[in-house]
């Protein structure tokens, strides 16, 4: 098993679907009247967010107290250290604290693979600035899964705000590597070539009505207003009529395909909200697999069996 999840290049397709179905079994937990095991008993998982997060926050500290760990939630937004130094020292400090895992969100693309120089435990990286957020593909490849029996030959259509979003990343690279073929559809302002270039296999399209026809499963990213500086886009209203998935393009989808959305969303902007209470939408279950996939990350970084 490996050490730490920094990038979702880190798994290769076995441990990738071992952690799937390790997550499977977690998710048999979650019906049960006690959720749960003994496993972590006596280590120690901190949570130590820079960036504002609701669901990743919540979902970590779920999972690692359905594992019975000892958990410190650290919140350290607001810091006005320069960014490396305070890093560093938090990171002294977490070390002699004996932290077996630190989850880490950070504003800083790169944040955890310097972390996981420092100290001794596991590092997870729960969404560093635009780069990555492993645990992200891996519960939505969980849910892709669960919902539509396989993740190989798949077609996912990732659509939106690319250039800004960790998830289209690190769901391109674990997509592939487990067989699933992703077009990248949005405004060319939007669509990086290097997050294209993550894989060979993958498209690019700036035409969402043409694509949705052939999708198994459609991810909406948020627009990531507070990342952009510039204008990638001349209204809102423009990208929604655009990009924005209504009902009558979630209609241009094959019958059996789902809407996915990682959270939070800006409704009416890239999603309408009958799109995401819709019965397609996965948008509460991946807050619940979320969960699961975490505990399986947790249970197998720090040294469970399968
Ligand atoms: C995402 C994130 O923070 O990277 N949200 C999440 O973790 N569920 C996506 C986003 O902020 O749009």
């Amino acid at each position: 098993m490996i050490k730490h999840l920094r990038s979702a290049a880190d798994l290769d397709a076995a441990t990738a679907t071992l952690i799937l179905d390790t997550a499977g079994e977690m998710a048999s937990l979650a019906g049960r009247e006690v959720k749960k095991l003994p496993t972590l008993r006596g280590r120690t998982v901190v949570n130590l967010f820079y960036e504002d997060s609701t669901r990743t926050r919540i979902s970590f500290e779920a999972a690692a107290k359905r594992l019975s760990a000892d958990v410190i939630n650290f919140s350290a937004k607001g810091s006005s250290v320069s960014k490396g130094e305070s890093l560093k020292d938090t990171a002294l400090t977490l070390q002699a604290m004996g932290a077996d895992a630190v989850v880490i969100r950070h504003q800083a693309s790169g944040a955890p693979h310097r972390l996981a120089a420092w100290v001794d435990g596991s590092v997870i990286n729960a969404g560093d600035g635009t780069h990555e957020h492993p645990t992200q593909a891996l519960l939505d490849a969980y849910t892709m899964r669960s919902r539509l029996g396989r993740l190989d030959g798949l077609r996912v259509a990732i659509v939106g705000d690319v250039l800004h979003s960790r998830v289209a990343r690190s769901n391109v690279l674990l997509l592939t590597t487990l067989g699933a073929s992703v077009t990248l559809v949005g405004p060319p302002t939007l669509i990086p070539l290097d997050v294209a270039a993550l894989s060979r296999s993958t498209k690019v399209s700036y035409d969402l009505d043409s694509v949705l026809p052939d999708m198994d499963v459609v991810m909406m990213l948020r627009v990531q207003t507070e990342r952009m500086q510039d204008s990638f886009f001349p209204s809102a209203r423009e990208y929604s009529r655009r990009y924005g998935l209504d009902l009558a393009r979630m209609r241009r989808l094959p019958e059996h395909a789902i809407v996915m959305h990682p959270g939070p969303m800006n409704r009416g902007m890239e999603i309408a909200p009958e799109v995401a209470d819709s019965s397609r939408s996965t948008i509460v279950e991946q807050v619940a697999n979320g969960v699961s996939a975490r505990m399986a990350v947790l249970y197998l970084l720090l040294g469970g069996k399968a």
